[in-house]
């Protein structure tokens, strides 16, 4: 056991989910042999950090605890576009807490120095733009945009302006991916060539049917807010609450859950993309009014570059599976593959013998005798005994101590780049370049054709 591993504990443990929102499958694991990773820093806090929600539905309050869990950090006010949520703030934070359904007097306030935009996809960009101008530091959820010709522009105001904006594809910041990518760079599993994830779901939850609350009205929401640069139409509950359905307001399965393993494996291999997408689809089961497919599949060729050979991703999600569902991801290399579980990941490691064992499924058994004895002979003499060695597989198992929390790892490297005047793990560019091959998939399932994408300059090639 090499001195890093020796100095991780046993112990289980994981939370968050690298596809988040899954219902990751079940991950049984030999407590024995299991490597718990400990996070590194602990967080440290000089002065305080305010911090504003903007968008407080089921994301913006997880953000939120997250983000207060990090020394040094208060909740400065909250804006949403449903009352319901701005009373479920004060009943959170206080009585006195500054709420509002105008993300603008959020801005305007001279007291708030972070906001944290969880909105609907159709806003981010907007808001974030906004908020830099007004000299606030941006912690922006995934996906950075919903259209792909809005993401340089978020790009330049950050650098115009030189706040802060980090991107919330969280588990970019885990301790289990850090060692994953620790693992892969040393070249534990050989030349990556292939990465597959597979979300598949059994359940109207996961399939975006989310509680719509009975008071909702055009009194208690703030329809016209809502709609924003999306087109005009009549107040709908069932859109302004299950938003992610319509291609209005949202980014379908590619910029909901593709996206959470396209950033991960860009930052584990240092990647900037795929080259080309392809994209195929249909909606099956969920014939609820939503205009996304339920069932999408996507395949990317990354090239190879200096931090990476060439490799196919492979991305899945039905919503509709029979089965019960089921959740895979594997980064698979030429002497091994990483499985990943729940913010934990099985390393498993198997190299090819130079020479194959001569087996008995060969042509060579079907040789007349004589040429299938100077063929034994040809090879015993080509091959010595350490050429035919058939190595034994070994396998890992690395997990994040039990209650480790991605997130609360993701807004600490938020608030100390604030603090020190530094750089987050991903920035806008970072973003940009994880939206994009997200959003090329549903180019290509709307168009039925391959996307070419030039993931440098992160633009369509036409
Ligand atoms: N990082 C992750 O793991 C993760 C997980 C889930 C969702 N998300 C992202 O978080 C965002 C929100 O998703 P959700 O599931 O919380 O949705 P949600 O519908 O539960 O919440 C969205 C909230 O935004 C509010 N809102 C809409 N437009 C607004 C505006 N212009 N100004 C202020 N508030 C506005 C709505 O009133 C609602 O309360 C999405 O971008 C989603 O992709 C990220």
């Amino acid at each position: 056991m090499s001195s890093n591993r020796r100095r991780f504990l046993r112990q289980l443990g994981g939370t968050a989910a690298l596809f988040t929102g899954g219902t990751m499958g079940a991950f049984s694991m030999d407590e024995e042999k299991i490597h718990v990773l400990q996070p590194e820093k602990r967080h440290m806090s000089n002065d305080t950090i305010r911090v504003a929600g903007i968008g407080m539905g089921i994301m913006g309050f997880g953000d939120m605890r997250a983000a207060l869990k990090v020394p040094g950090v208060e909740i400065a006010g909250v804006c949403d576009l449903y009352q319901g949520h701005l009373d479920r703030a004060k009943e959170l934070y206080g009585k006195d807490l500054f709420t509002t359904r105008d993300f603008r007097e959020i801005l305007q306030r001279k007291d708030i120095d972070a906001v944290i935009i969880a909105t609907p996809d159709h806003w981010h960009d907007h808001i974030s733009i906004a908020a830099m101008k007004a000299g606030k530091h941006v912690y922006c959820e995934k996906p950075m945009v919903q259209h792909l010709d809005e993401g340089h522009a978020v790009i330049r105001t950050q650098k115009e302006t030189g706040k802060v904006m980090i991107v919330g594809s969280q588990g970019v910041s885990s301790i289990t991916l850090a060692e994953a990518k620790r693992r892969i760079k040393n070249g534990d599993i050989g030349e990556i060539n292939l990465v597959e994830a597979i979300n598949d779901r059994f359940s109207s939850n996961g399939a975006w049917q989310y509680a719509i609350p009975l008071d909702a009205s055009p009194e208690t929401v703030d329809w016209e807010q809502f709609l924003g640069d999306a087109p005009k139409r009549p107040f709908d509950p069932t859109r302004f609450f299950r938003w992610r359905n319509y291609r209005d307001y949202g980014t379908g399965v590619a910029g909901d859950l593709f996206i959470h393993l396209i950033s991960a494996v860009h930052h584990a291999l240092d990647s900037n993309g795929p080259t080309r997408i392809f994209s195929s689809g249909q909606l099956s089961y969920w014939k609820d009014g939503r205009d996304v497919p339920d069932v999408l599949a996507a395949v990317m060729d990354y090239p190879k570059t200096d931090q990476h050979a060439a490799f196919q991703m492979q991305l899945r999600v039905n919503f509709a599976d029979g089965s019960g569902g089921s959740n895979r991801t594997r980064i698979v290399g030429s002497e091994g593959v990483i499985e990943w579980g729940n913010n934990k990941f099985t390393l498993k490691k198997q190299k090819l013998p130079q020479a194959e064992p001569l087996g008995t499924y060969d042509a060579h058994i079907n040789f007349s005798e004589e040429q299938k004895n100077a063929y034994i002979k040809w090879y015993n003499e080509k091959y010595s005994e350490n050429d035919r060695k058939v190595f034994p597989a070994e396998e890992f198992k690395y997990a994040a101590p039990v209650g480790y929390d991605q997130r609360v790892d993701h807004f600490a490297n938020f608030f100390q780049a604030i603090r020190t005047n530094g750089t987050v793990v991903e920035d806008p560019t970072f973003g940009l370049r994880a939206a994009g091959p997200a959003l090329a998939s549903n180019l290509s399932y709307e168009k039925k054709k391959i996307v070419n994408w030039d993931p440098i300059a992160m633009k369509l090639i036409k």
